[in-house]
């Protein structure tokens, strides 16, 4: 049995014409003339696909009618130097056996531009176009480039519970896990819920963060991550949302804020650098998609740049870092603010809104930033308290046409403080002993971020919908593939 060539081999610069090699893909494109055939074939190892010359005098006409745009096929033959002026090498096709017929009227993909929409209806089917499977391979890239970074820095992944008791974050936004009959509650003497009867003897969600845990894992190995899906019932349909989607958490004993940025700062570099140096191919397609789609022109001039400038211009340039209070006071200075055109009031103590942060990061900054030192009555309750009793030791990385990319802070190691923030944000300290026993027992200064996967992969894509960065995208109302 011969080996199969991977289209991606085939393409690499040092590849040479070759007699007898074997192929196999799904059918793109076919366009016949009097004599030959062409038909070009995608394997999903890279975003060429391989001309395949068919020359009529081999090939039966009655053999040429299954291969339909979509079937898979297994040919066999010459790799040579092209005619066409489109690619290298093309292949002179010897044998071409059908694996799997498809068809043509019912097809849905059609080697034409599908609109996102159409796409998005067609989940199952778009990873065979090319503009998906090269978001699914750069996002492949970039987790790689994840584990990686962690791995050279010795740190250690650790796989965090997703069914779990706590919602770290406090917003309230889980989704429920249960084994109880939904047609026949068992309900306690006070006619609410008997969660003893459930399948955990109480209640149980899915994880919003896999902080918590990340925390205590910390406490014995130093540094870590857990890199995971996370699940967030918020019934918010924005182009930045998902329901499910993958965070990466970090969680470093030792580290102060100031720590925790340097490192995060660092990764965002050495990620996106990543993908610079090994998706050029598929980075080149999406940066010319965007180019040659009818793109609004927009007020930013960050946003009317190319996709491959704004990601060299986050490899070169360093990220500002402002406080919350900076923020603030250069918002309530801005020309939007004083000509009243933000929808949203500005004054200290507010949740900084996407339109605030989009003037910051696009108009004001043109770059990267990095908030600080936030209104602790905005964020959640395990950020470190400072001294002046109203901020927390939080910082969020904001990144242009993405909004946040990163949420991290240094924790709060003082166990009296932490509990005093339990108390006020009313999370149960009982139920949460565990967690409190990493203040009780040998307690360190420790700080952690969360990166959203699919936030950073908008930025390096230029996609403007987040369900297009995410294979089966989970989003309200919509979980069909
Ligand atoms: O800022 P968040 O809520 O932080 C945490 O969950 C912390 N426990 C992280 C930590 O310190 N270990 O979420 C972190 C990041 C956000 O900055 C954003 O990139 C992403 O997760 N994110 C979402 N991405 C897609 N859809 C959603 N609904 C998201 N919510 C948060
Ligand atoms: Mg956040």
């Amino acid at each position: 049995m011969i080996a199969n060539t991977p289209i991606v081999s085939i393409f690499h610069p040092s590849s040479k014409p070759k007699n007898n090699i074997q192929v196999q893909g799904w059918i793109r494109n076919k366009r016949n003339s009097k004599q030959i055939s062409f038909i070009t074939i995608n394997d999903g190892s890279c975003l060429q696909s391989l001309q395949i010359v068919l020359d009529h005098s081999q090939f039966s006409e009655s053999s040429s009618k299954d291969w339909h745009i979509g079937a898979s096929v297994q040919i066999f033959g010459d790799l040579v130097a092209s005619q066409g002026a489109k690619q290298t090498l093309e292949m002179q096709a010897k044998s071409i056996q059908l694996l799997g017929a498809s068809n043509t009227t019912t097809y849905p993909l059609q080697p034409k531009k599908h609109s996102l929409d159409f796409l998005r209806e067609n989940i199952h089917l778009r990873i065979r176009t090319n503009t998906f499977s090269a978001i699914f391979r750069i996002r492949h890239a970039l987790s790689f480039a994840i584990h990686q970074y962690f791995h050279e820095k010795n740190f250690f992944c650790v796989h965090t519970p997703i069914l779990t008791q706590n919602d770290t974050e406090g917003a309230g936004e889980l989704f429920k896990v249960t084994t109880l009959p939904l047609n026949n509650v068992p309900k306690n003497e006070q006619q609410t819920v008997d969660f003893s009867k459930d399948f955990f003897s109480k209640k149980c969600h899915l994880t919003v963060s896999g902080q918590l845990h990340g925390e205590i894992a910390a406490m014995g190995l130093g540094k870590i991550y857990t890199f995971g899906p996370t699940f967030r019932a918020e019934n918010s349909n924005t182009t930045r949302h998902l329901a499910e989607f993958w965070m990466v958490e970090p969680e470093m004993a030792f580290y102060d804020l100031h720590n925790n940025i340097t490192l995060a700062t660092d990764f965002l570099k050495y990620i996106i650098g990543y993908v610079w140096d090994t998706c050029k191919e598929d980075l080149c397609f999406l940066a010319q998609r965007k180019n040659s789609s009818p793109c609004k022109q927009s007020s930013t001039a960050f946003d009317n740049m190319p996709l491959m400038d704004k990601i060299q211009q986050i490899l070169t340039k360093p990220c500002i870092i402002i406080s919350y209070t900076e923020a603030i006071a250069i918002l309530e200075k801005s020309q939007p603010y004083k000509k009243n055109k933000f929808q949203y009031p500005i004054k200290w103590g507010i949740d900084l809104q996407a339109e605030h942060e989009k003037y910051l990061v696009e108009k004001y900054f043109q770059q990267p930033v990095v908030i600080t030192d936030y209104p602790q009555s905005i964020k959640a309750f395990y950020m470190r308290q400072n001294e002046d009793g109203k901020t927390v030791a939080a910082m969020d990385i904001l990144f242009p046409g993405v909004g946040e990319v990163i949420g991290g802070s240094q924790r709060e190691e003082r166990i009296d403080y932490l509990s005093k923030a339990m108390q006020y944000w009313k999370v149960d300290q009982e139920k949460m002993s565990w967690y409190l026993d990493t203040r009780r027992f040998g307690t360190v200064p420790h700080s952690g971020f969360g990166m959203g996967l699919e936030r950073l992969l908008l930025f390096l894509t230029g996609m403007e919908n987040i369900r297009d960065v995410v294979p089966f995208p989970r989003t309200p109302g919509k979980i069909d593939c």
